[in-house]
């Protein structure tokens, strides 16, 4: 015991914890949290502790994972079936990620509705909506480094996102898959991303906010028709804080309560339903599995799916910049006044309309036809009807396009996938050059072909759609300039 004792007073000369750490841990807190309403104070705690739990299986998993485009499947499966309880580090760090995302959300809804954001917490919340995007960002190249079918459709969706960006975006689009191309490039950037760069932000941007919420305090707890007034909030809360309780241990007991039910329960969903995936191995020719993001991304997905192509651009870089705008003017619009759900309608109103919006659009994205038409390549043949005209060259050309899944997202003559457009007629609206370009480079959606296939199969598969069109009419040849922007907004009509 004594032993303990000295070597305790040893670090505590040397830290001096008891005049830094203990304030903090004493600091006092409205009074009210003691009562049952301090459960709704959890939130942000039980996300935090997710995020432990993510570094410590996330660094687990990263002195496996082998982030090249040849061997990064191999060691998911490793890790999945050799190494022990690799599928339970790898288990844990999904579901611990999902469980952040839902616990952030909660937690950004009750700050809302209690009206916690306003003056003087403004800065608060706005480190808070950099907490959210970062993690989300985080989330999306942690289903990258999957690798699998539905990652490698991820990243194709998002550099198609990019690459809009005006001016910057072929730039851009370089920037994140490293060359040309997904793969081995790519996948190193990604996973720098993930356990680099955007941890490291993560954890600043973390630092900052748990600064502010001691600095700041936490809130009281809201009474109807007592509206925050900057001018004399600030005396109000020191007056309530002089009959307020340590925070330690009266409200940090709750949260270890609720942070201890969070661990358990994404440890027993890893333990029942296992690691997610590795899927189909990636392969843009083999699209089997229906490509479908994690389940946090699925209304954006289902946006990309059942936008118009006129609308795509907007949709995928307009809106998630004017979300976190929205986001960030939250406190500017609404910085003081009634703090209660019950005098705010319109704040409710808000977070009921976000809600049922993202339930609605998480919905179609889960079901919605945008993957491509599974079926179509193997049991789909092109149509007796285009193949009797053709020459050997179109002939082969066909079986390219047979081979090459170019079925699952484009139909002929009506049937195959609906992702891209119909193709019977693209003889008349797209000049060979163009086309070749599509196939090479792909875009808007549609993914590149460069190294799925060799010039001569290029040439073949050209000559093939060129003689796509209605008999008698001559094959289009637009200009390169024209070709351009066909390539950018297919017409529907020649
Ligand atoms: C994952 C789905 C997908 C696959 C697989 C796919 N495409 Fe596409 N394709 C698209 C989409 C989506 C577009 C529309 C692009 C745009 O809006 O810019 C498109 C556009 C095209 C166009 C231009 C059509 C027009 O009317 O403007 C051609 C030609 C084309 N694809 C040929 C092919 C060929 C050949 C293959 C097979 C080697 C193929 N596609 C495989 C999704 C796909």
């Amino acid at each position: 015991m004594k032993t303990i004792k000295q070597v305790w007073d040893w670090f505590e000369h040397r830290l001096e914890l008891r005049d830094s750490i203990w304030p903090v841990m004493r600091h006092p807190v409205p009074a009210a949290l003691a009562k049952p309403v301090g459960w709704m104070y959890v939130f942000g705690s039980m996300t935090l502790t997710l995020l432990m739990l993510q570094i410590v299986t996330g660094v687990c998993l990263a002195m496996i994972y082998q982030p090249t485009a040849a061997d990064a499947y191999a060691s998911l499966e490793y890790l999945n079936y050799e190494a022990p309880f690799g599928w339970l580090l790898r288990a844990i760090h999904y579901w611990s990620a999902t469980g952040m995302v839902v616990m952030l959300m909660v937690h950004m809804t009750q700050v809302f509705l209690m009206g916690a954001f306003k003056y003087p917490r403004e800065l608060t919340w706005i480190v808070g909506v950099g907490l959210l995007t970062t993690t989300l960002v985080l989330a999306f190249t942690g289903q990258v480094l999957r690798y699998d079918g539905d990652s490698y459709w991820g990243v194709s969706v998002a550099v198609s996102a990019a690459g809009r960006v005006p001016f910057a975006g072929p730039s851009i689009v370089h920037l994140i898959l490293g060359g040309e191309y997904i793969g081995s490039e790519t996948l190193s950037r990604f996973f720098t991303l993930h356990v680099f760069i955007l941890p490291g932000l993560l954890i600043g941007l973390l630092v900052v906010h748990l600064y502010l919420v001691v600095k700041r305090g936490i809130s009281e707890p809201p009474t109807p028709g007592q509206p925050v007034d900057k001018a004399t909030y600030g005396e109000e809360y020191e007056k309530l804080l002089e009959k307020g309780i340590p925070f330690f241990p009266h409200a940090l007991y709750r949260d270890g309560v609720a942070c201890a039910v969070a661990v358990l329960i994404v440890v027993g969903l890893a333990v029942i339903f296992g690691p997610k995936g590795p899927g189909e191995i990636p392969d843009p020719t083999l699209i089997h599995a229906e490509p479908r993001p994690d389940w946090y991304f699925l209304p954006v997905f289902a946006m990309a799916a059942l936008s118009p192509p006129s609308m795509e651009t907007f949709l995928m870089l307009g809106l998630p910049v004017i979300g976190i705008l929205a986001l960030v003017a939250v406190p500017f619009v609404a910085g003081s006044g009634e703090r209660s759900a019950r005098r705010r309608p319109v704040a409710v109103l808000v977070v009921l309309v976000t809600f049922v919006t993202l339930l609605i659009l998480g919905w179609y994205g889960a079901t919605s036809p945008w993957s491509p038409d599974m079926e179509a390549w193997s049991s789909t043949p092109v149509p007796a009807g285009i193949v009797e005209k053709l020459s050997p060259l179109e002939l082969q050309g066909a079986v390219v396009f047979q081979n090459k899944c170019c079925r699952n997202c484009h139909a002929l003559e009506g049937a195959g996938g609906k992702r891209g457009p119909d193709l019977t007629e693209v003889g008349i609206r797209m000049n060979p050059e163009a086309m070749v370009r599509q196939v090479v480079q792909g875009g808007g959606n549609m993914p590149a072909y460069a190294q799925q296939m060799n010039s001569a199969e290029v040439t073949a598969l050209v000559a093939f759609l060129v003689k796509l069109r209605p008999a008698g009419i001559p094959p289009a040849a637009v200009p390169s300039a024209a070709a351009e922007s066909l390539v950018a907004a297919p017409a529907e009509t020649p």
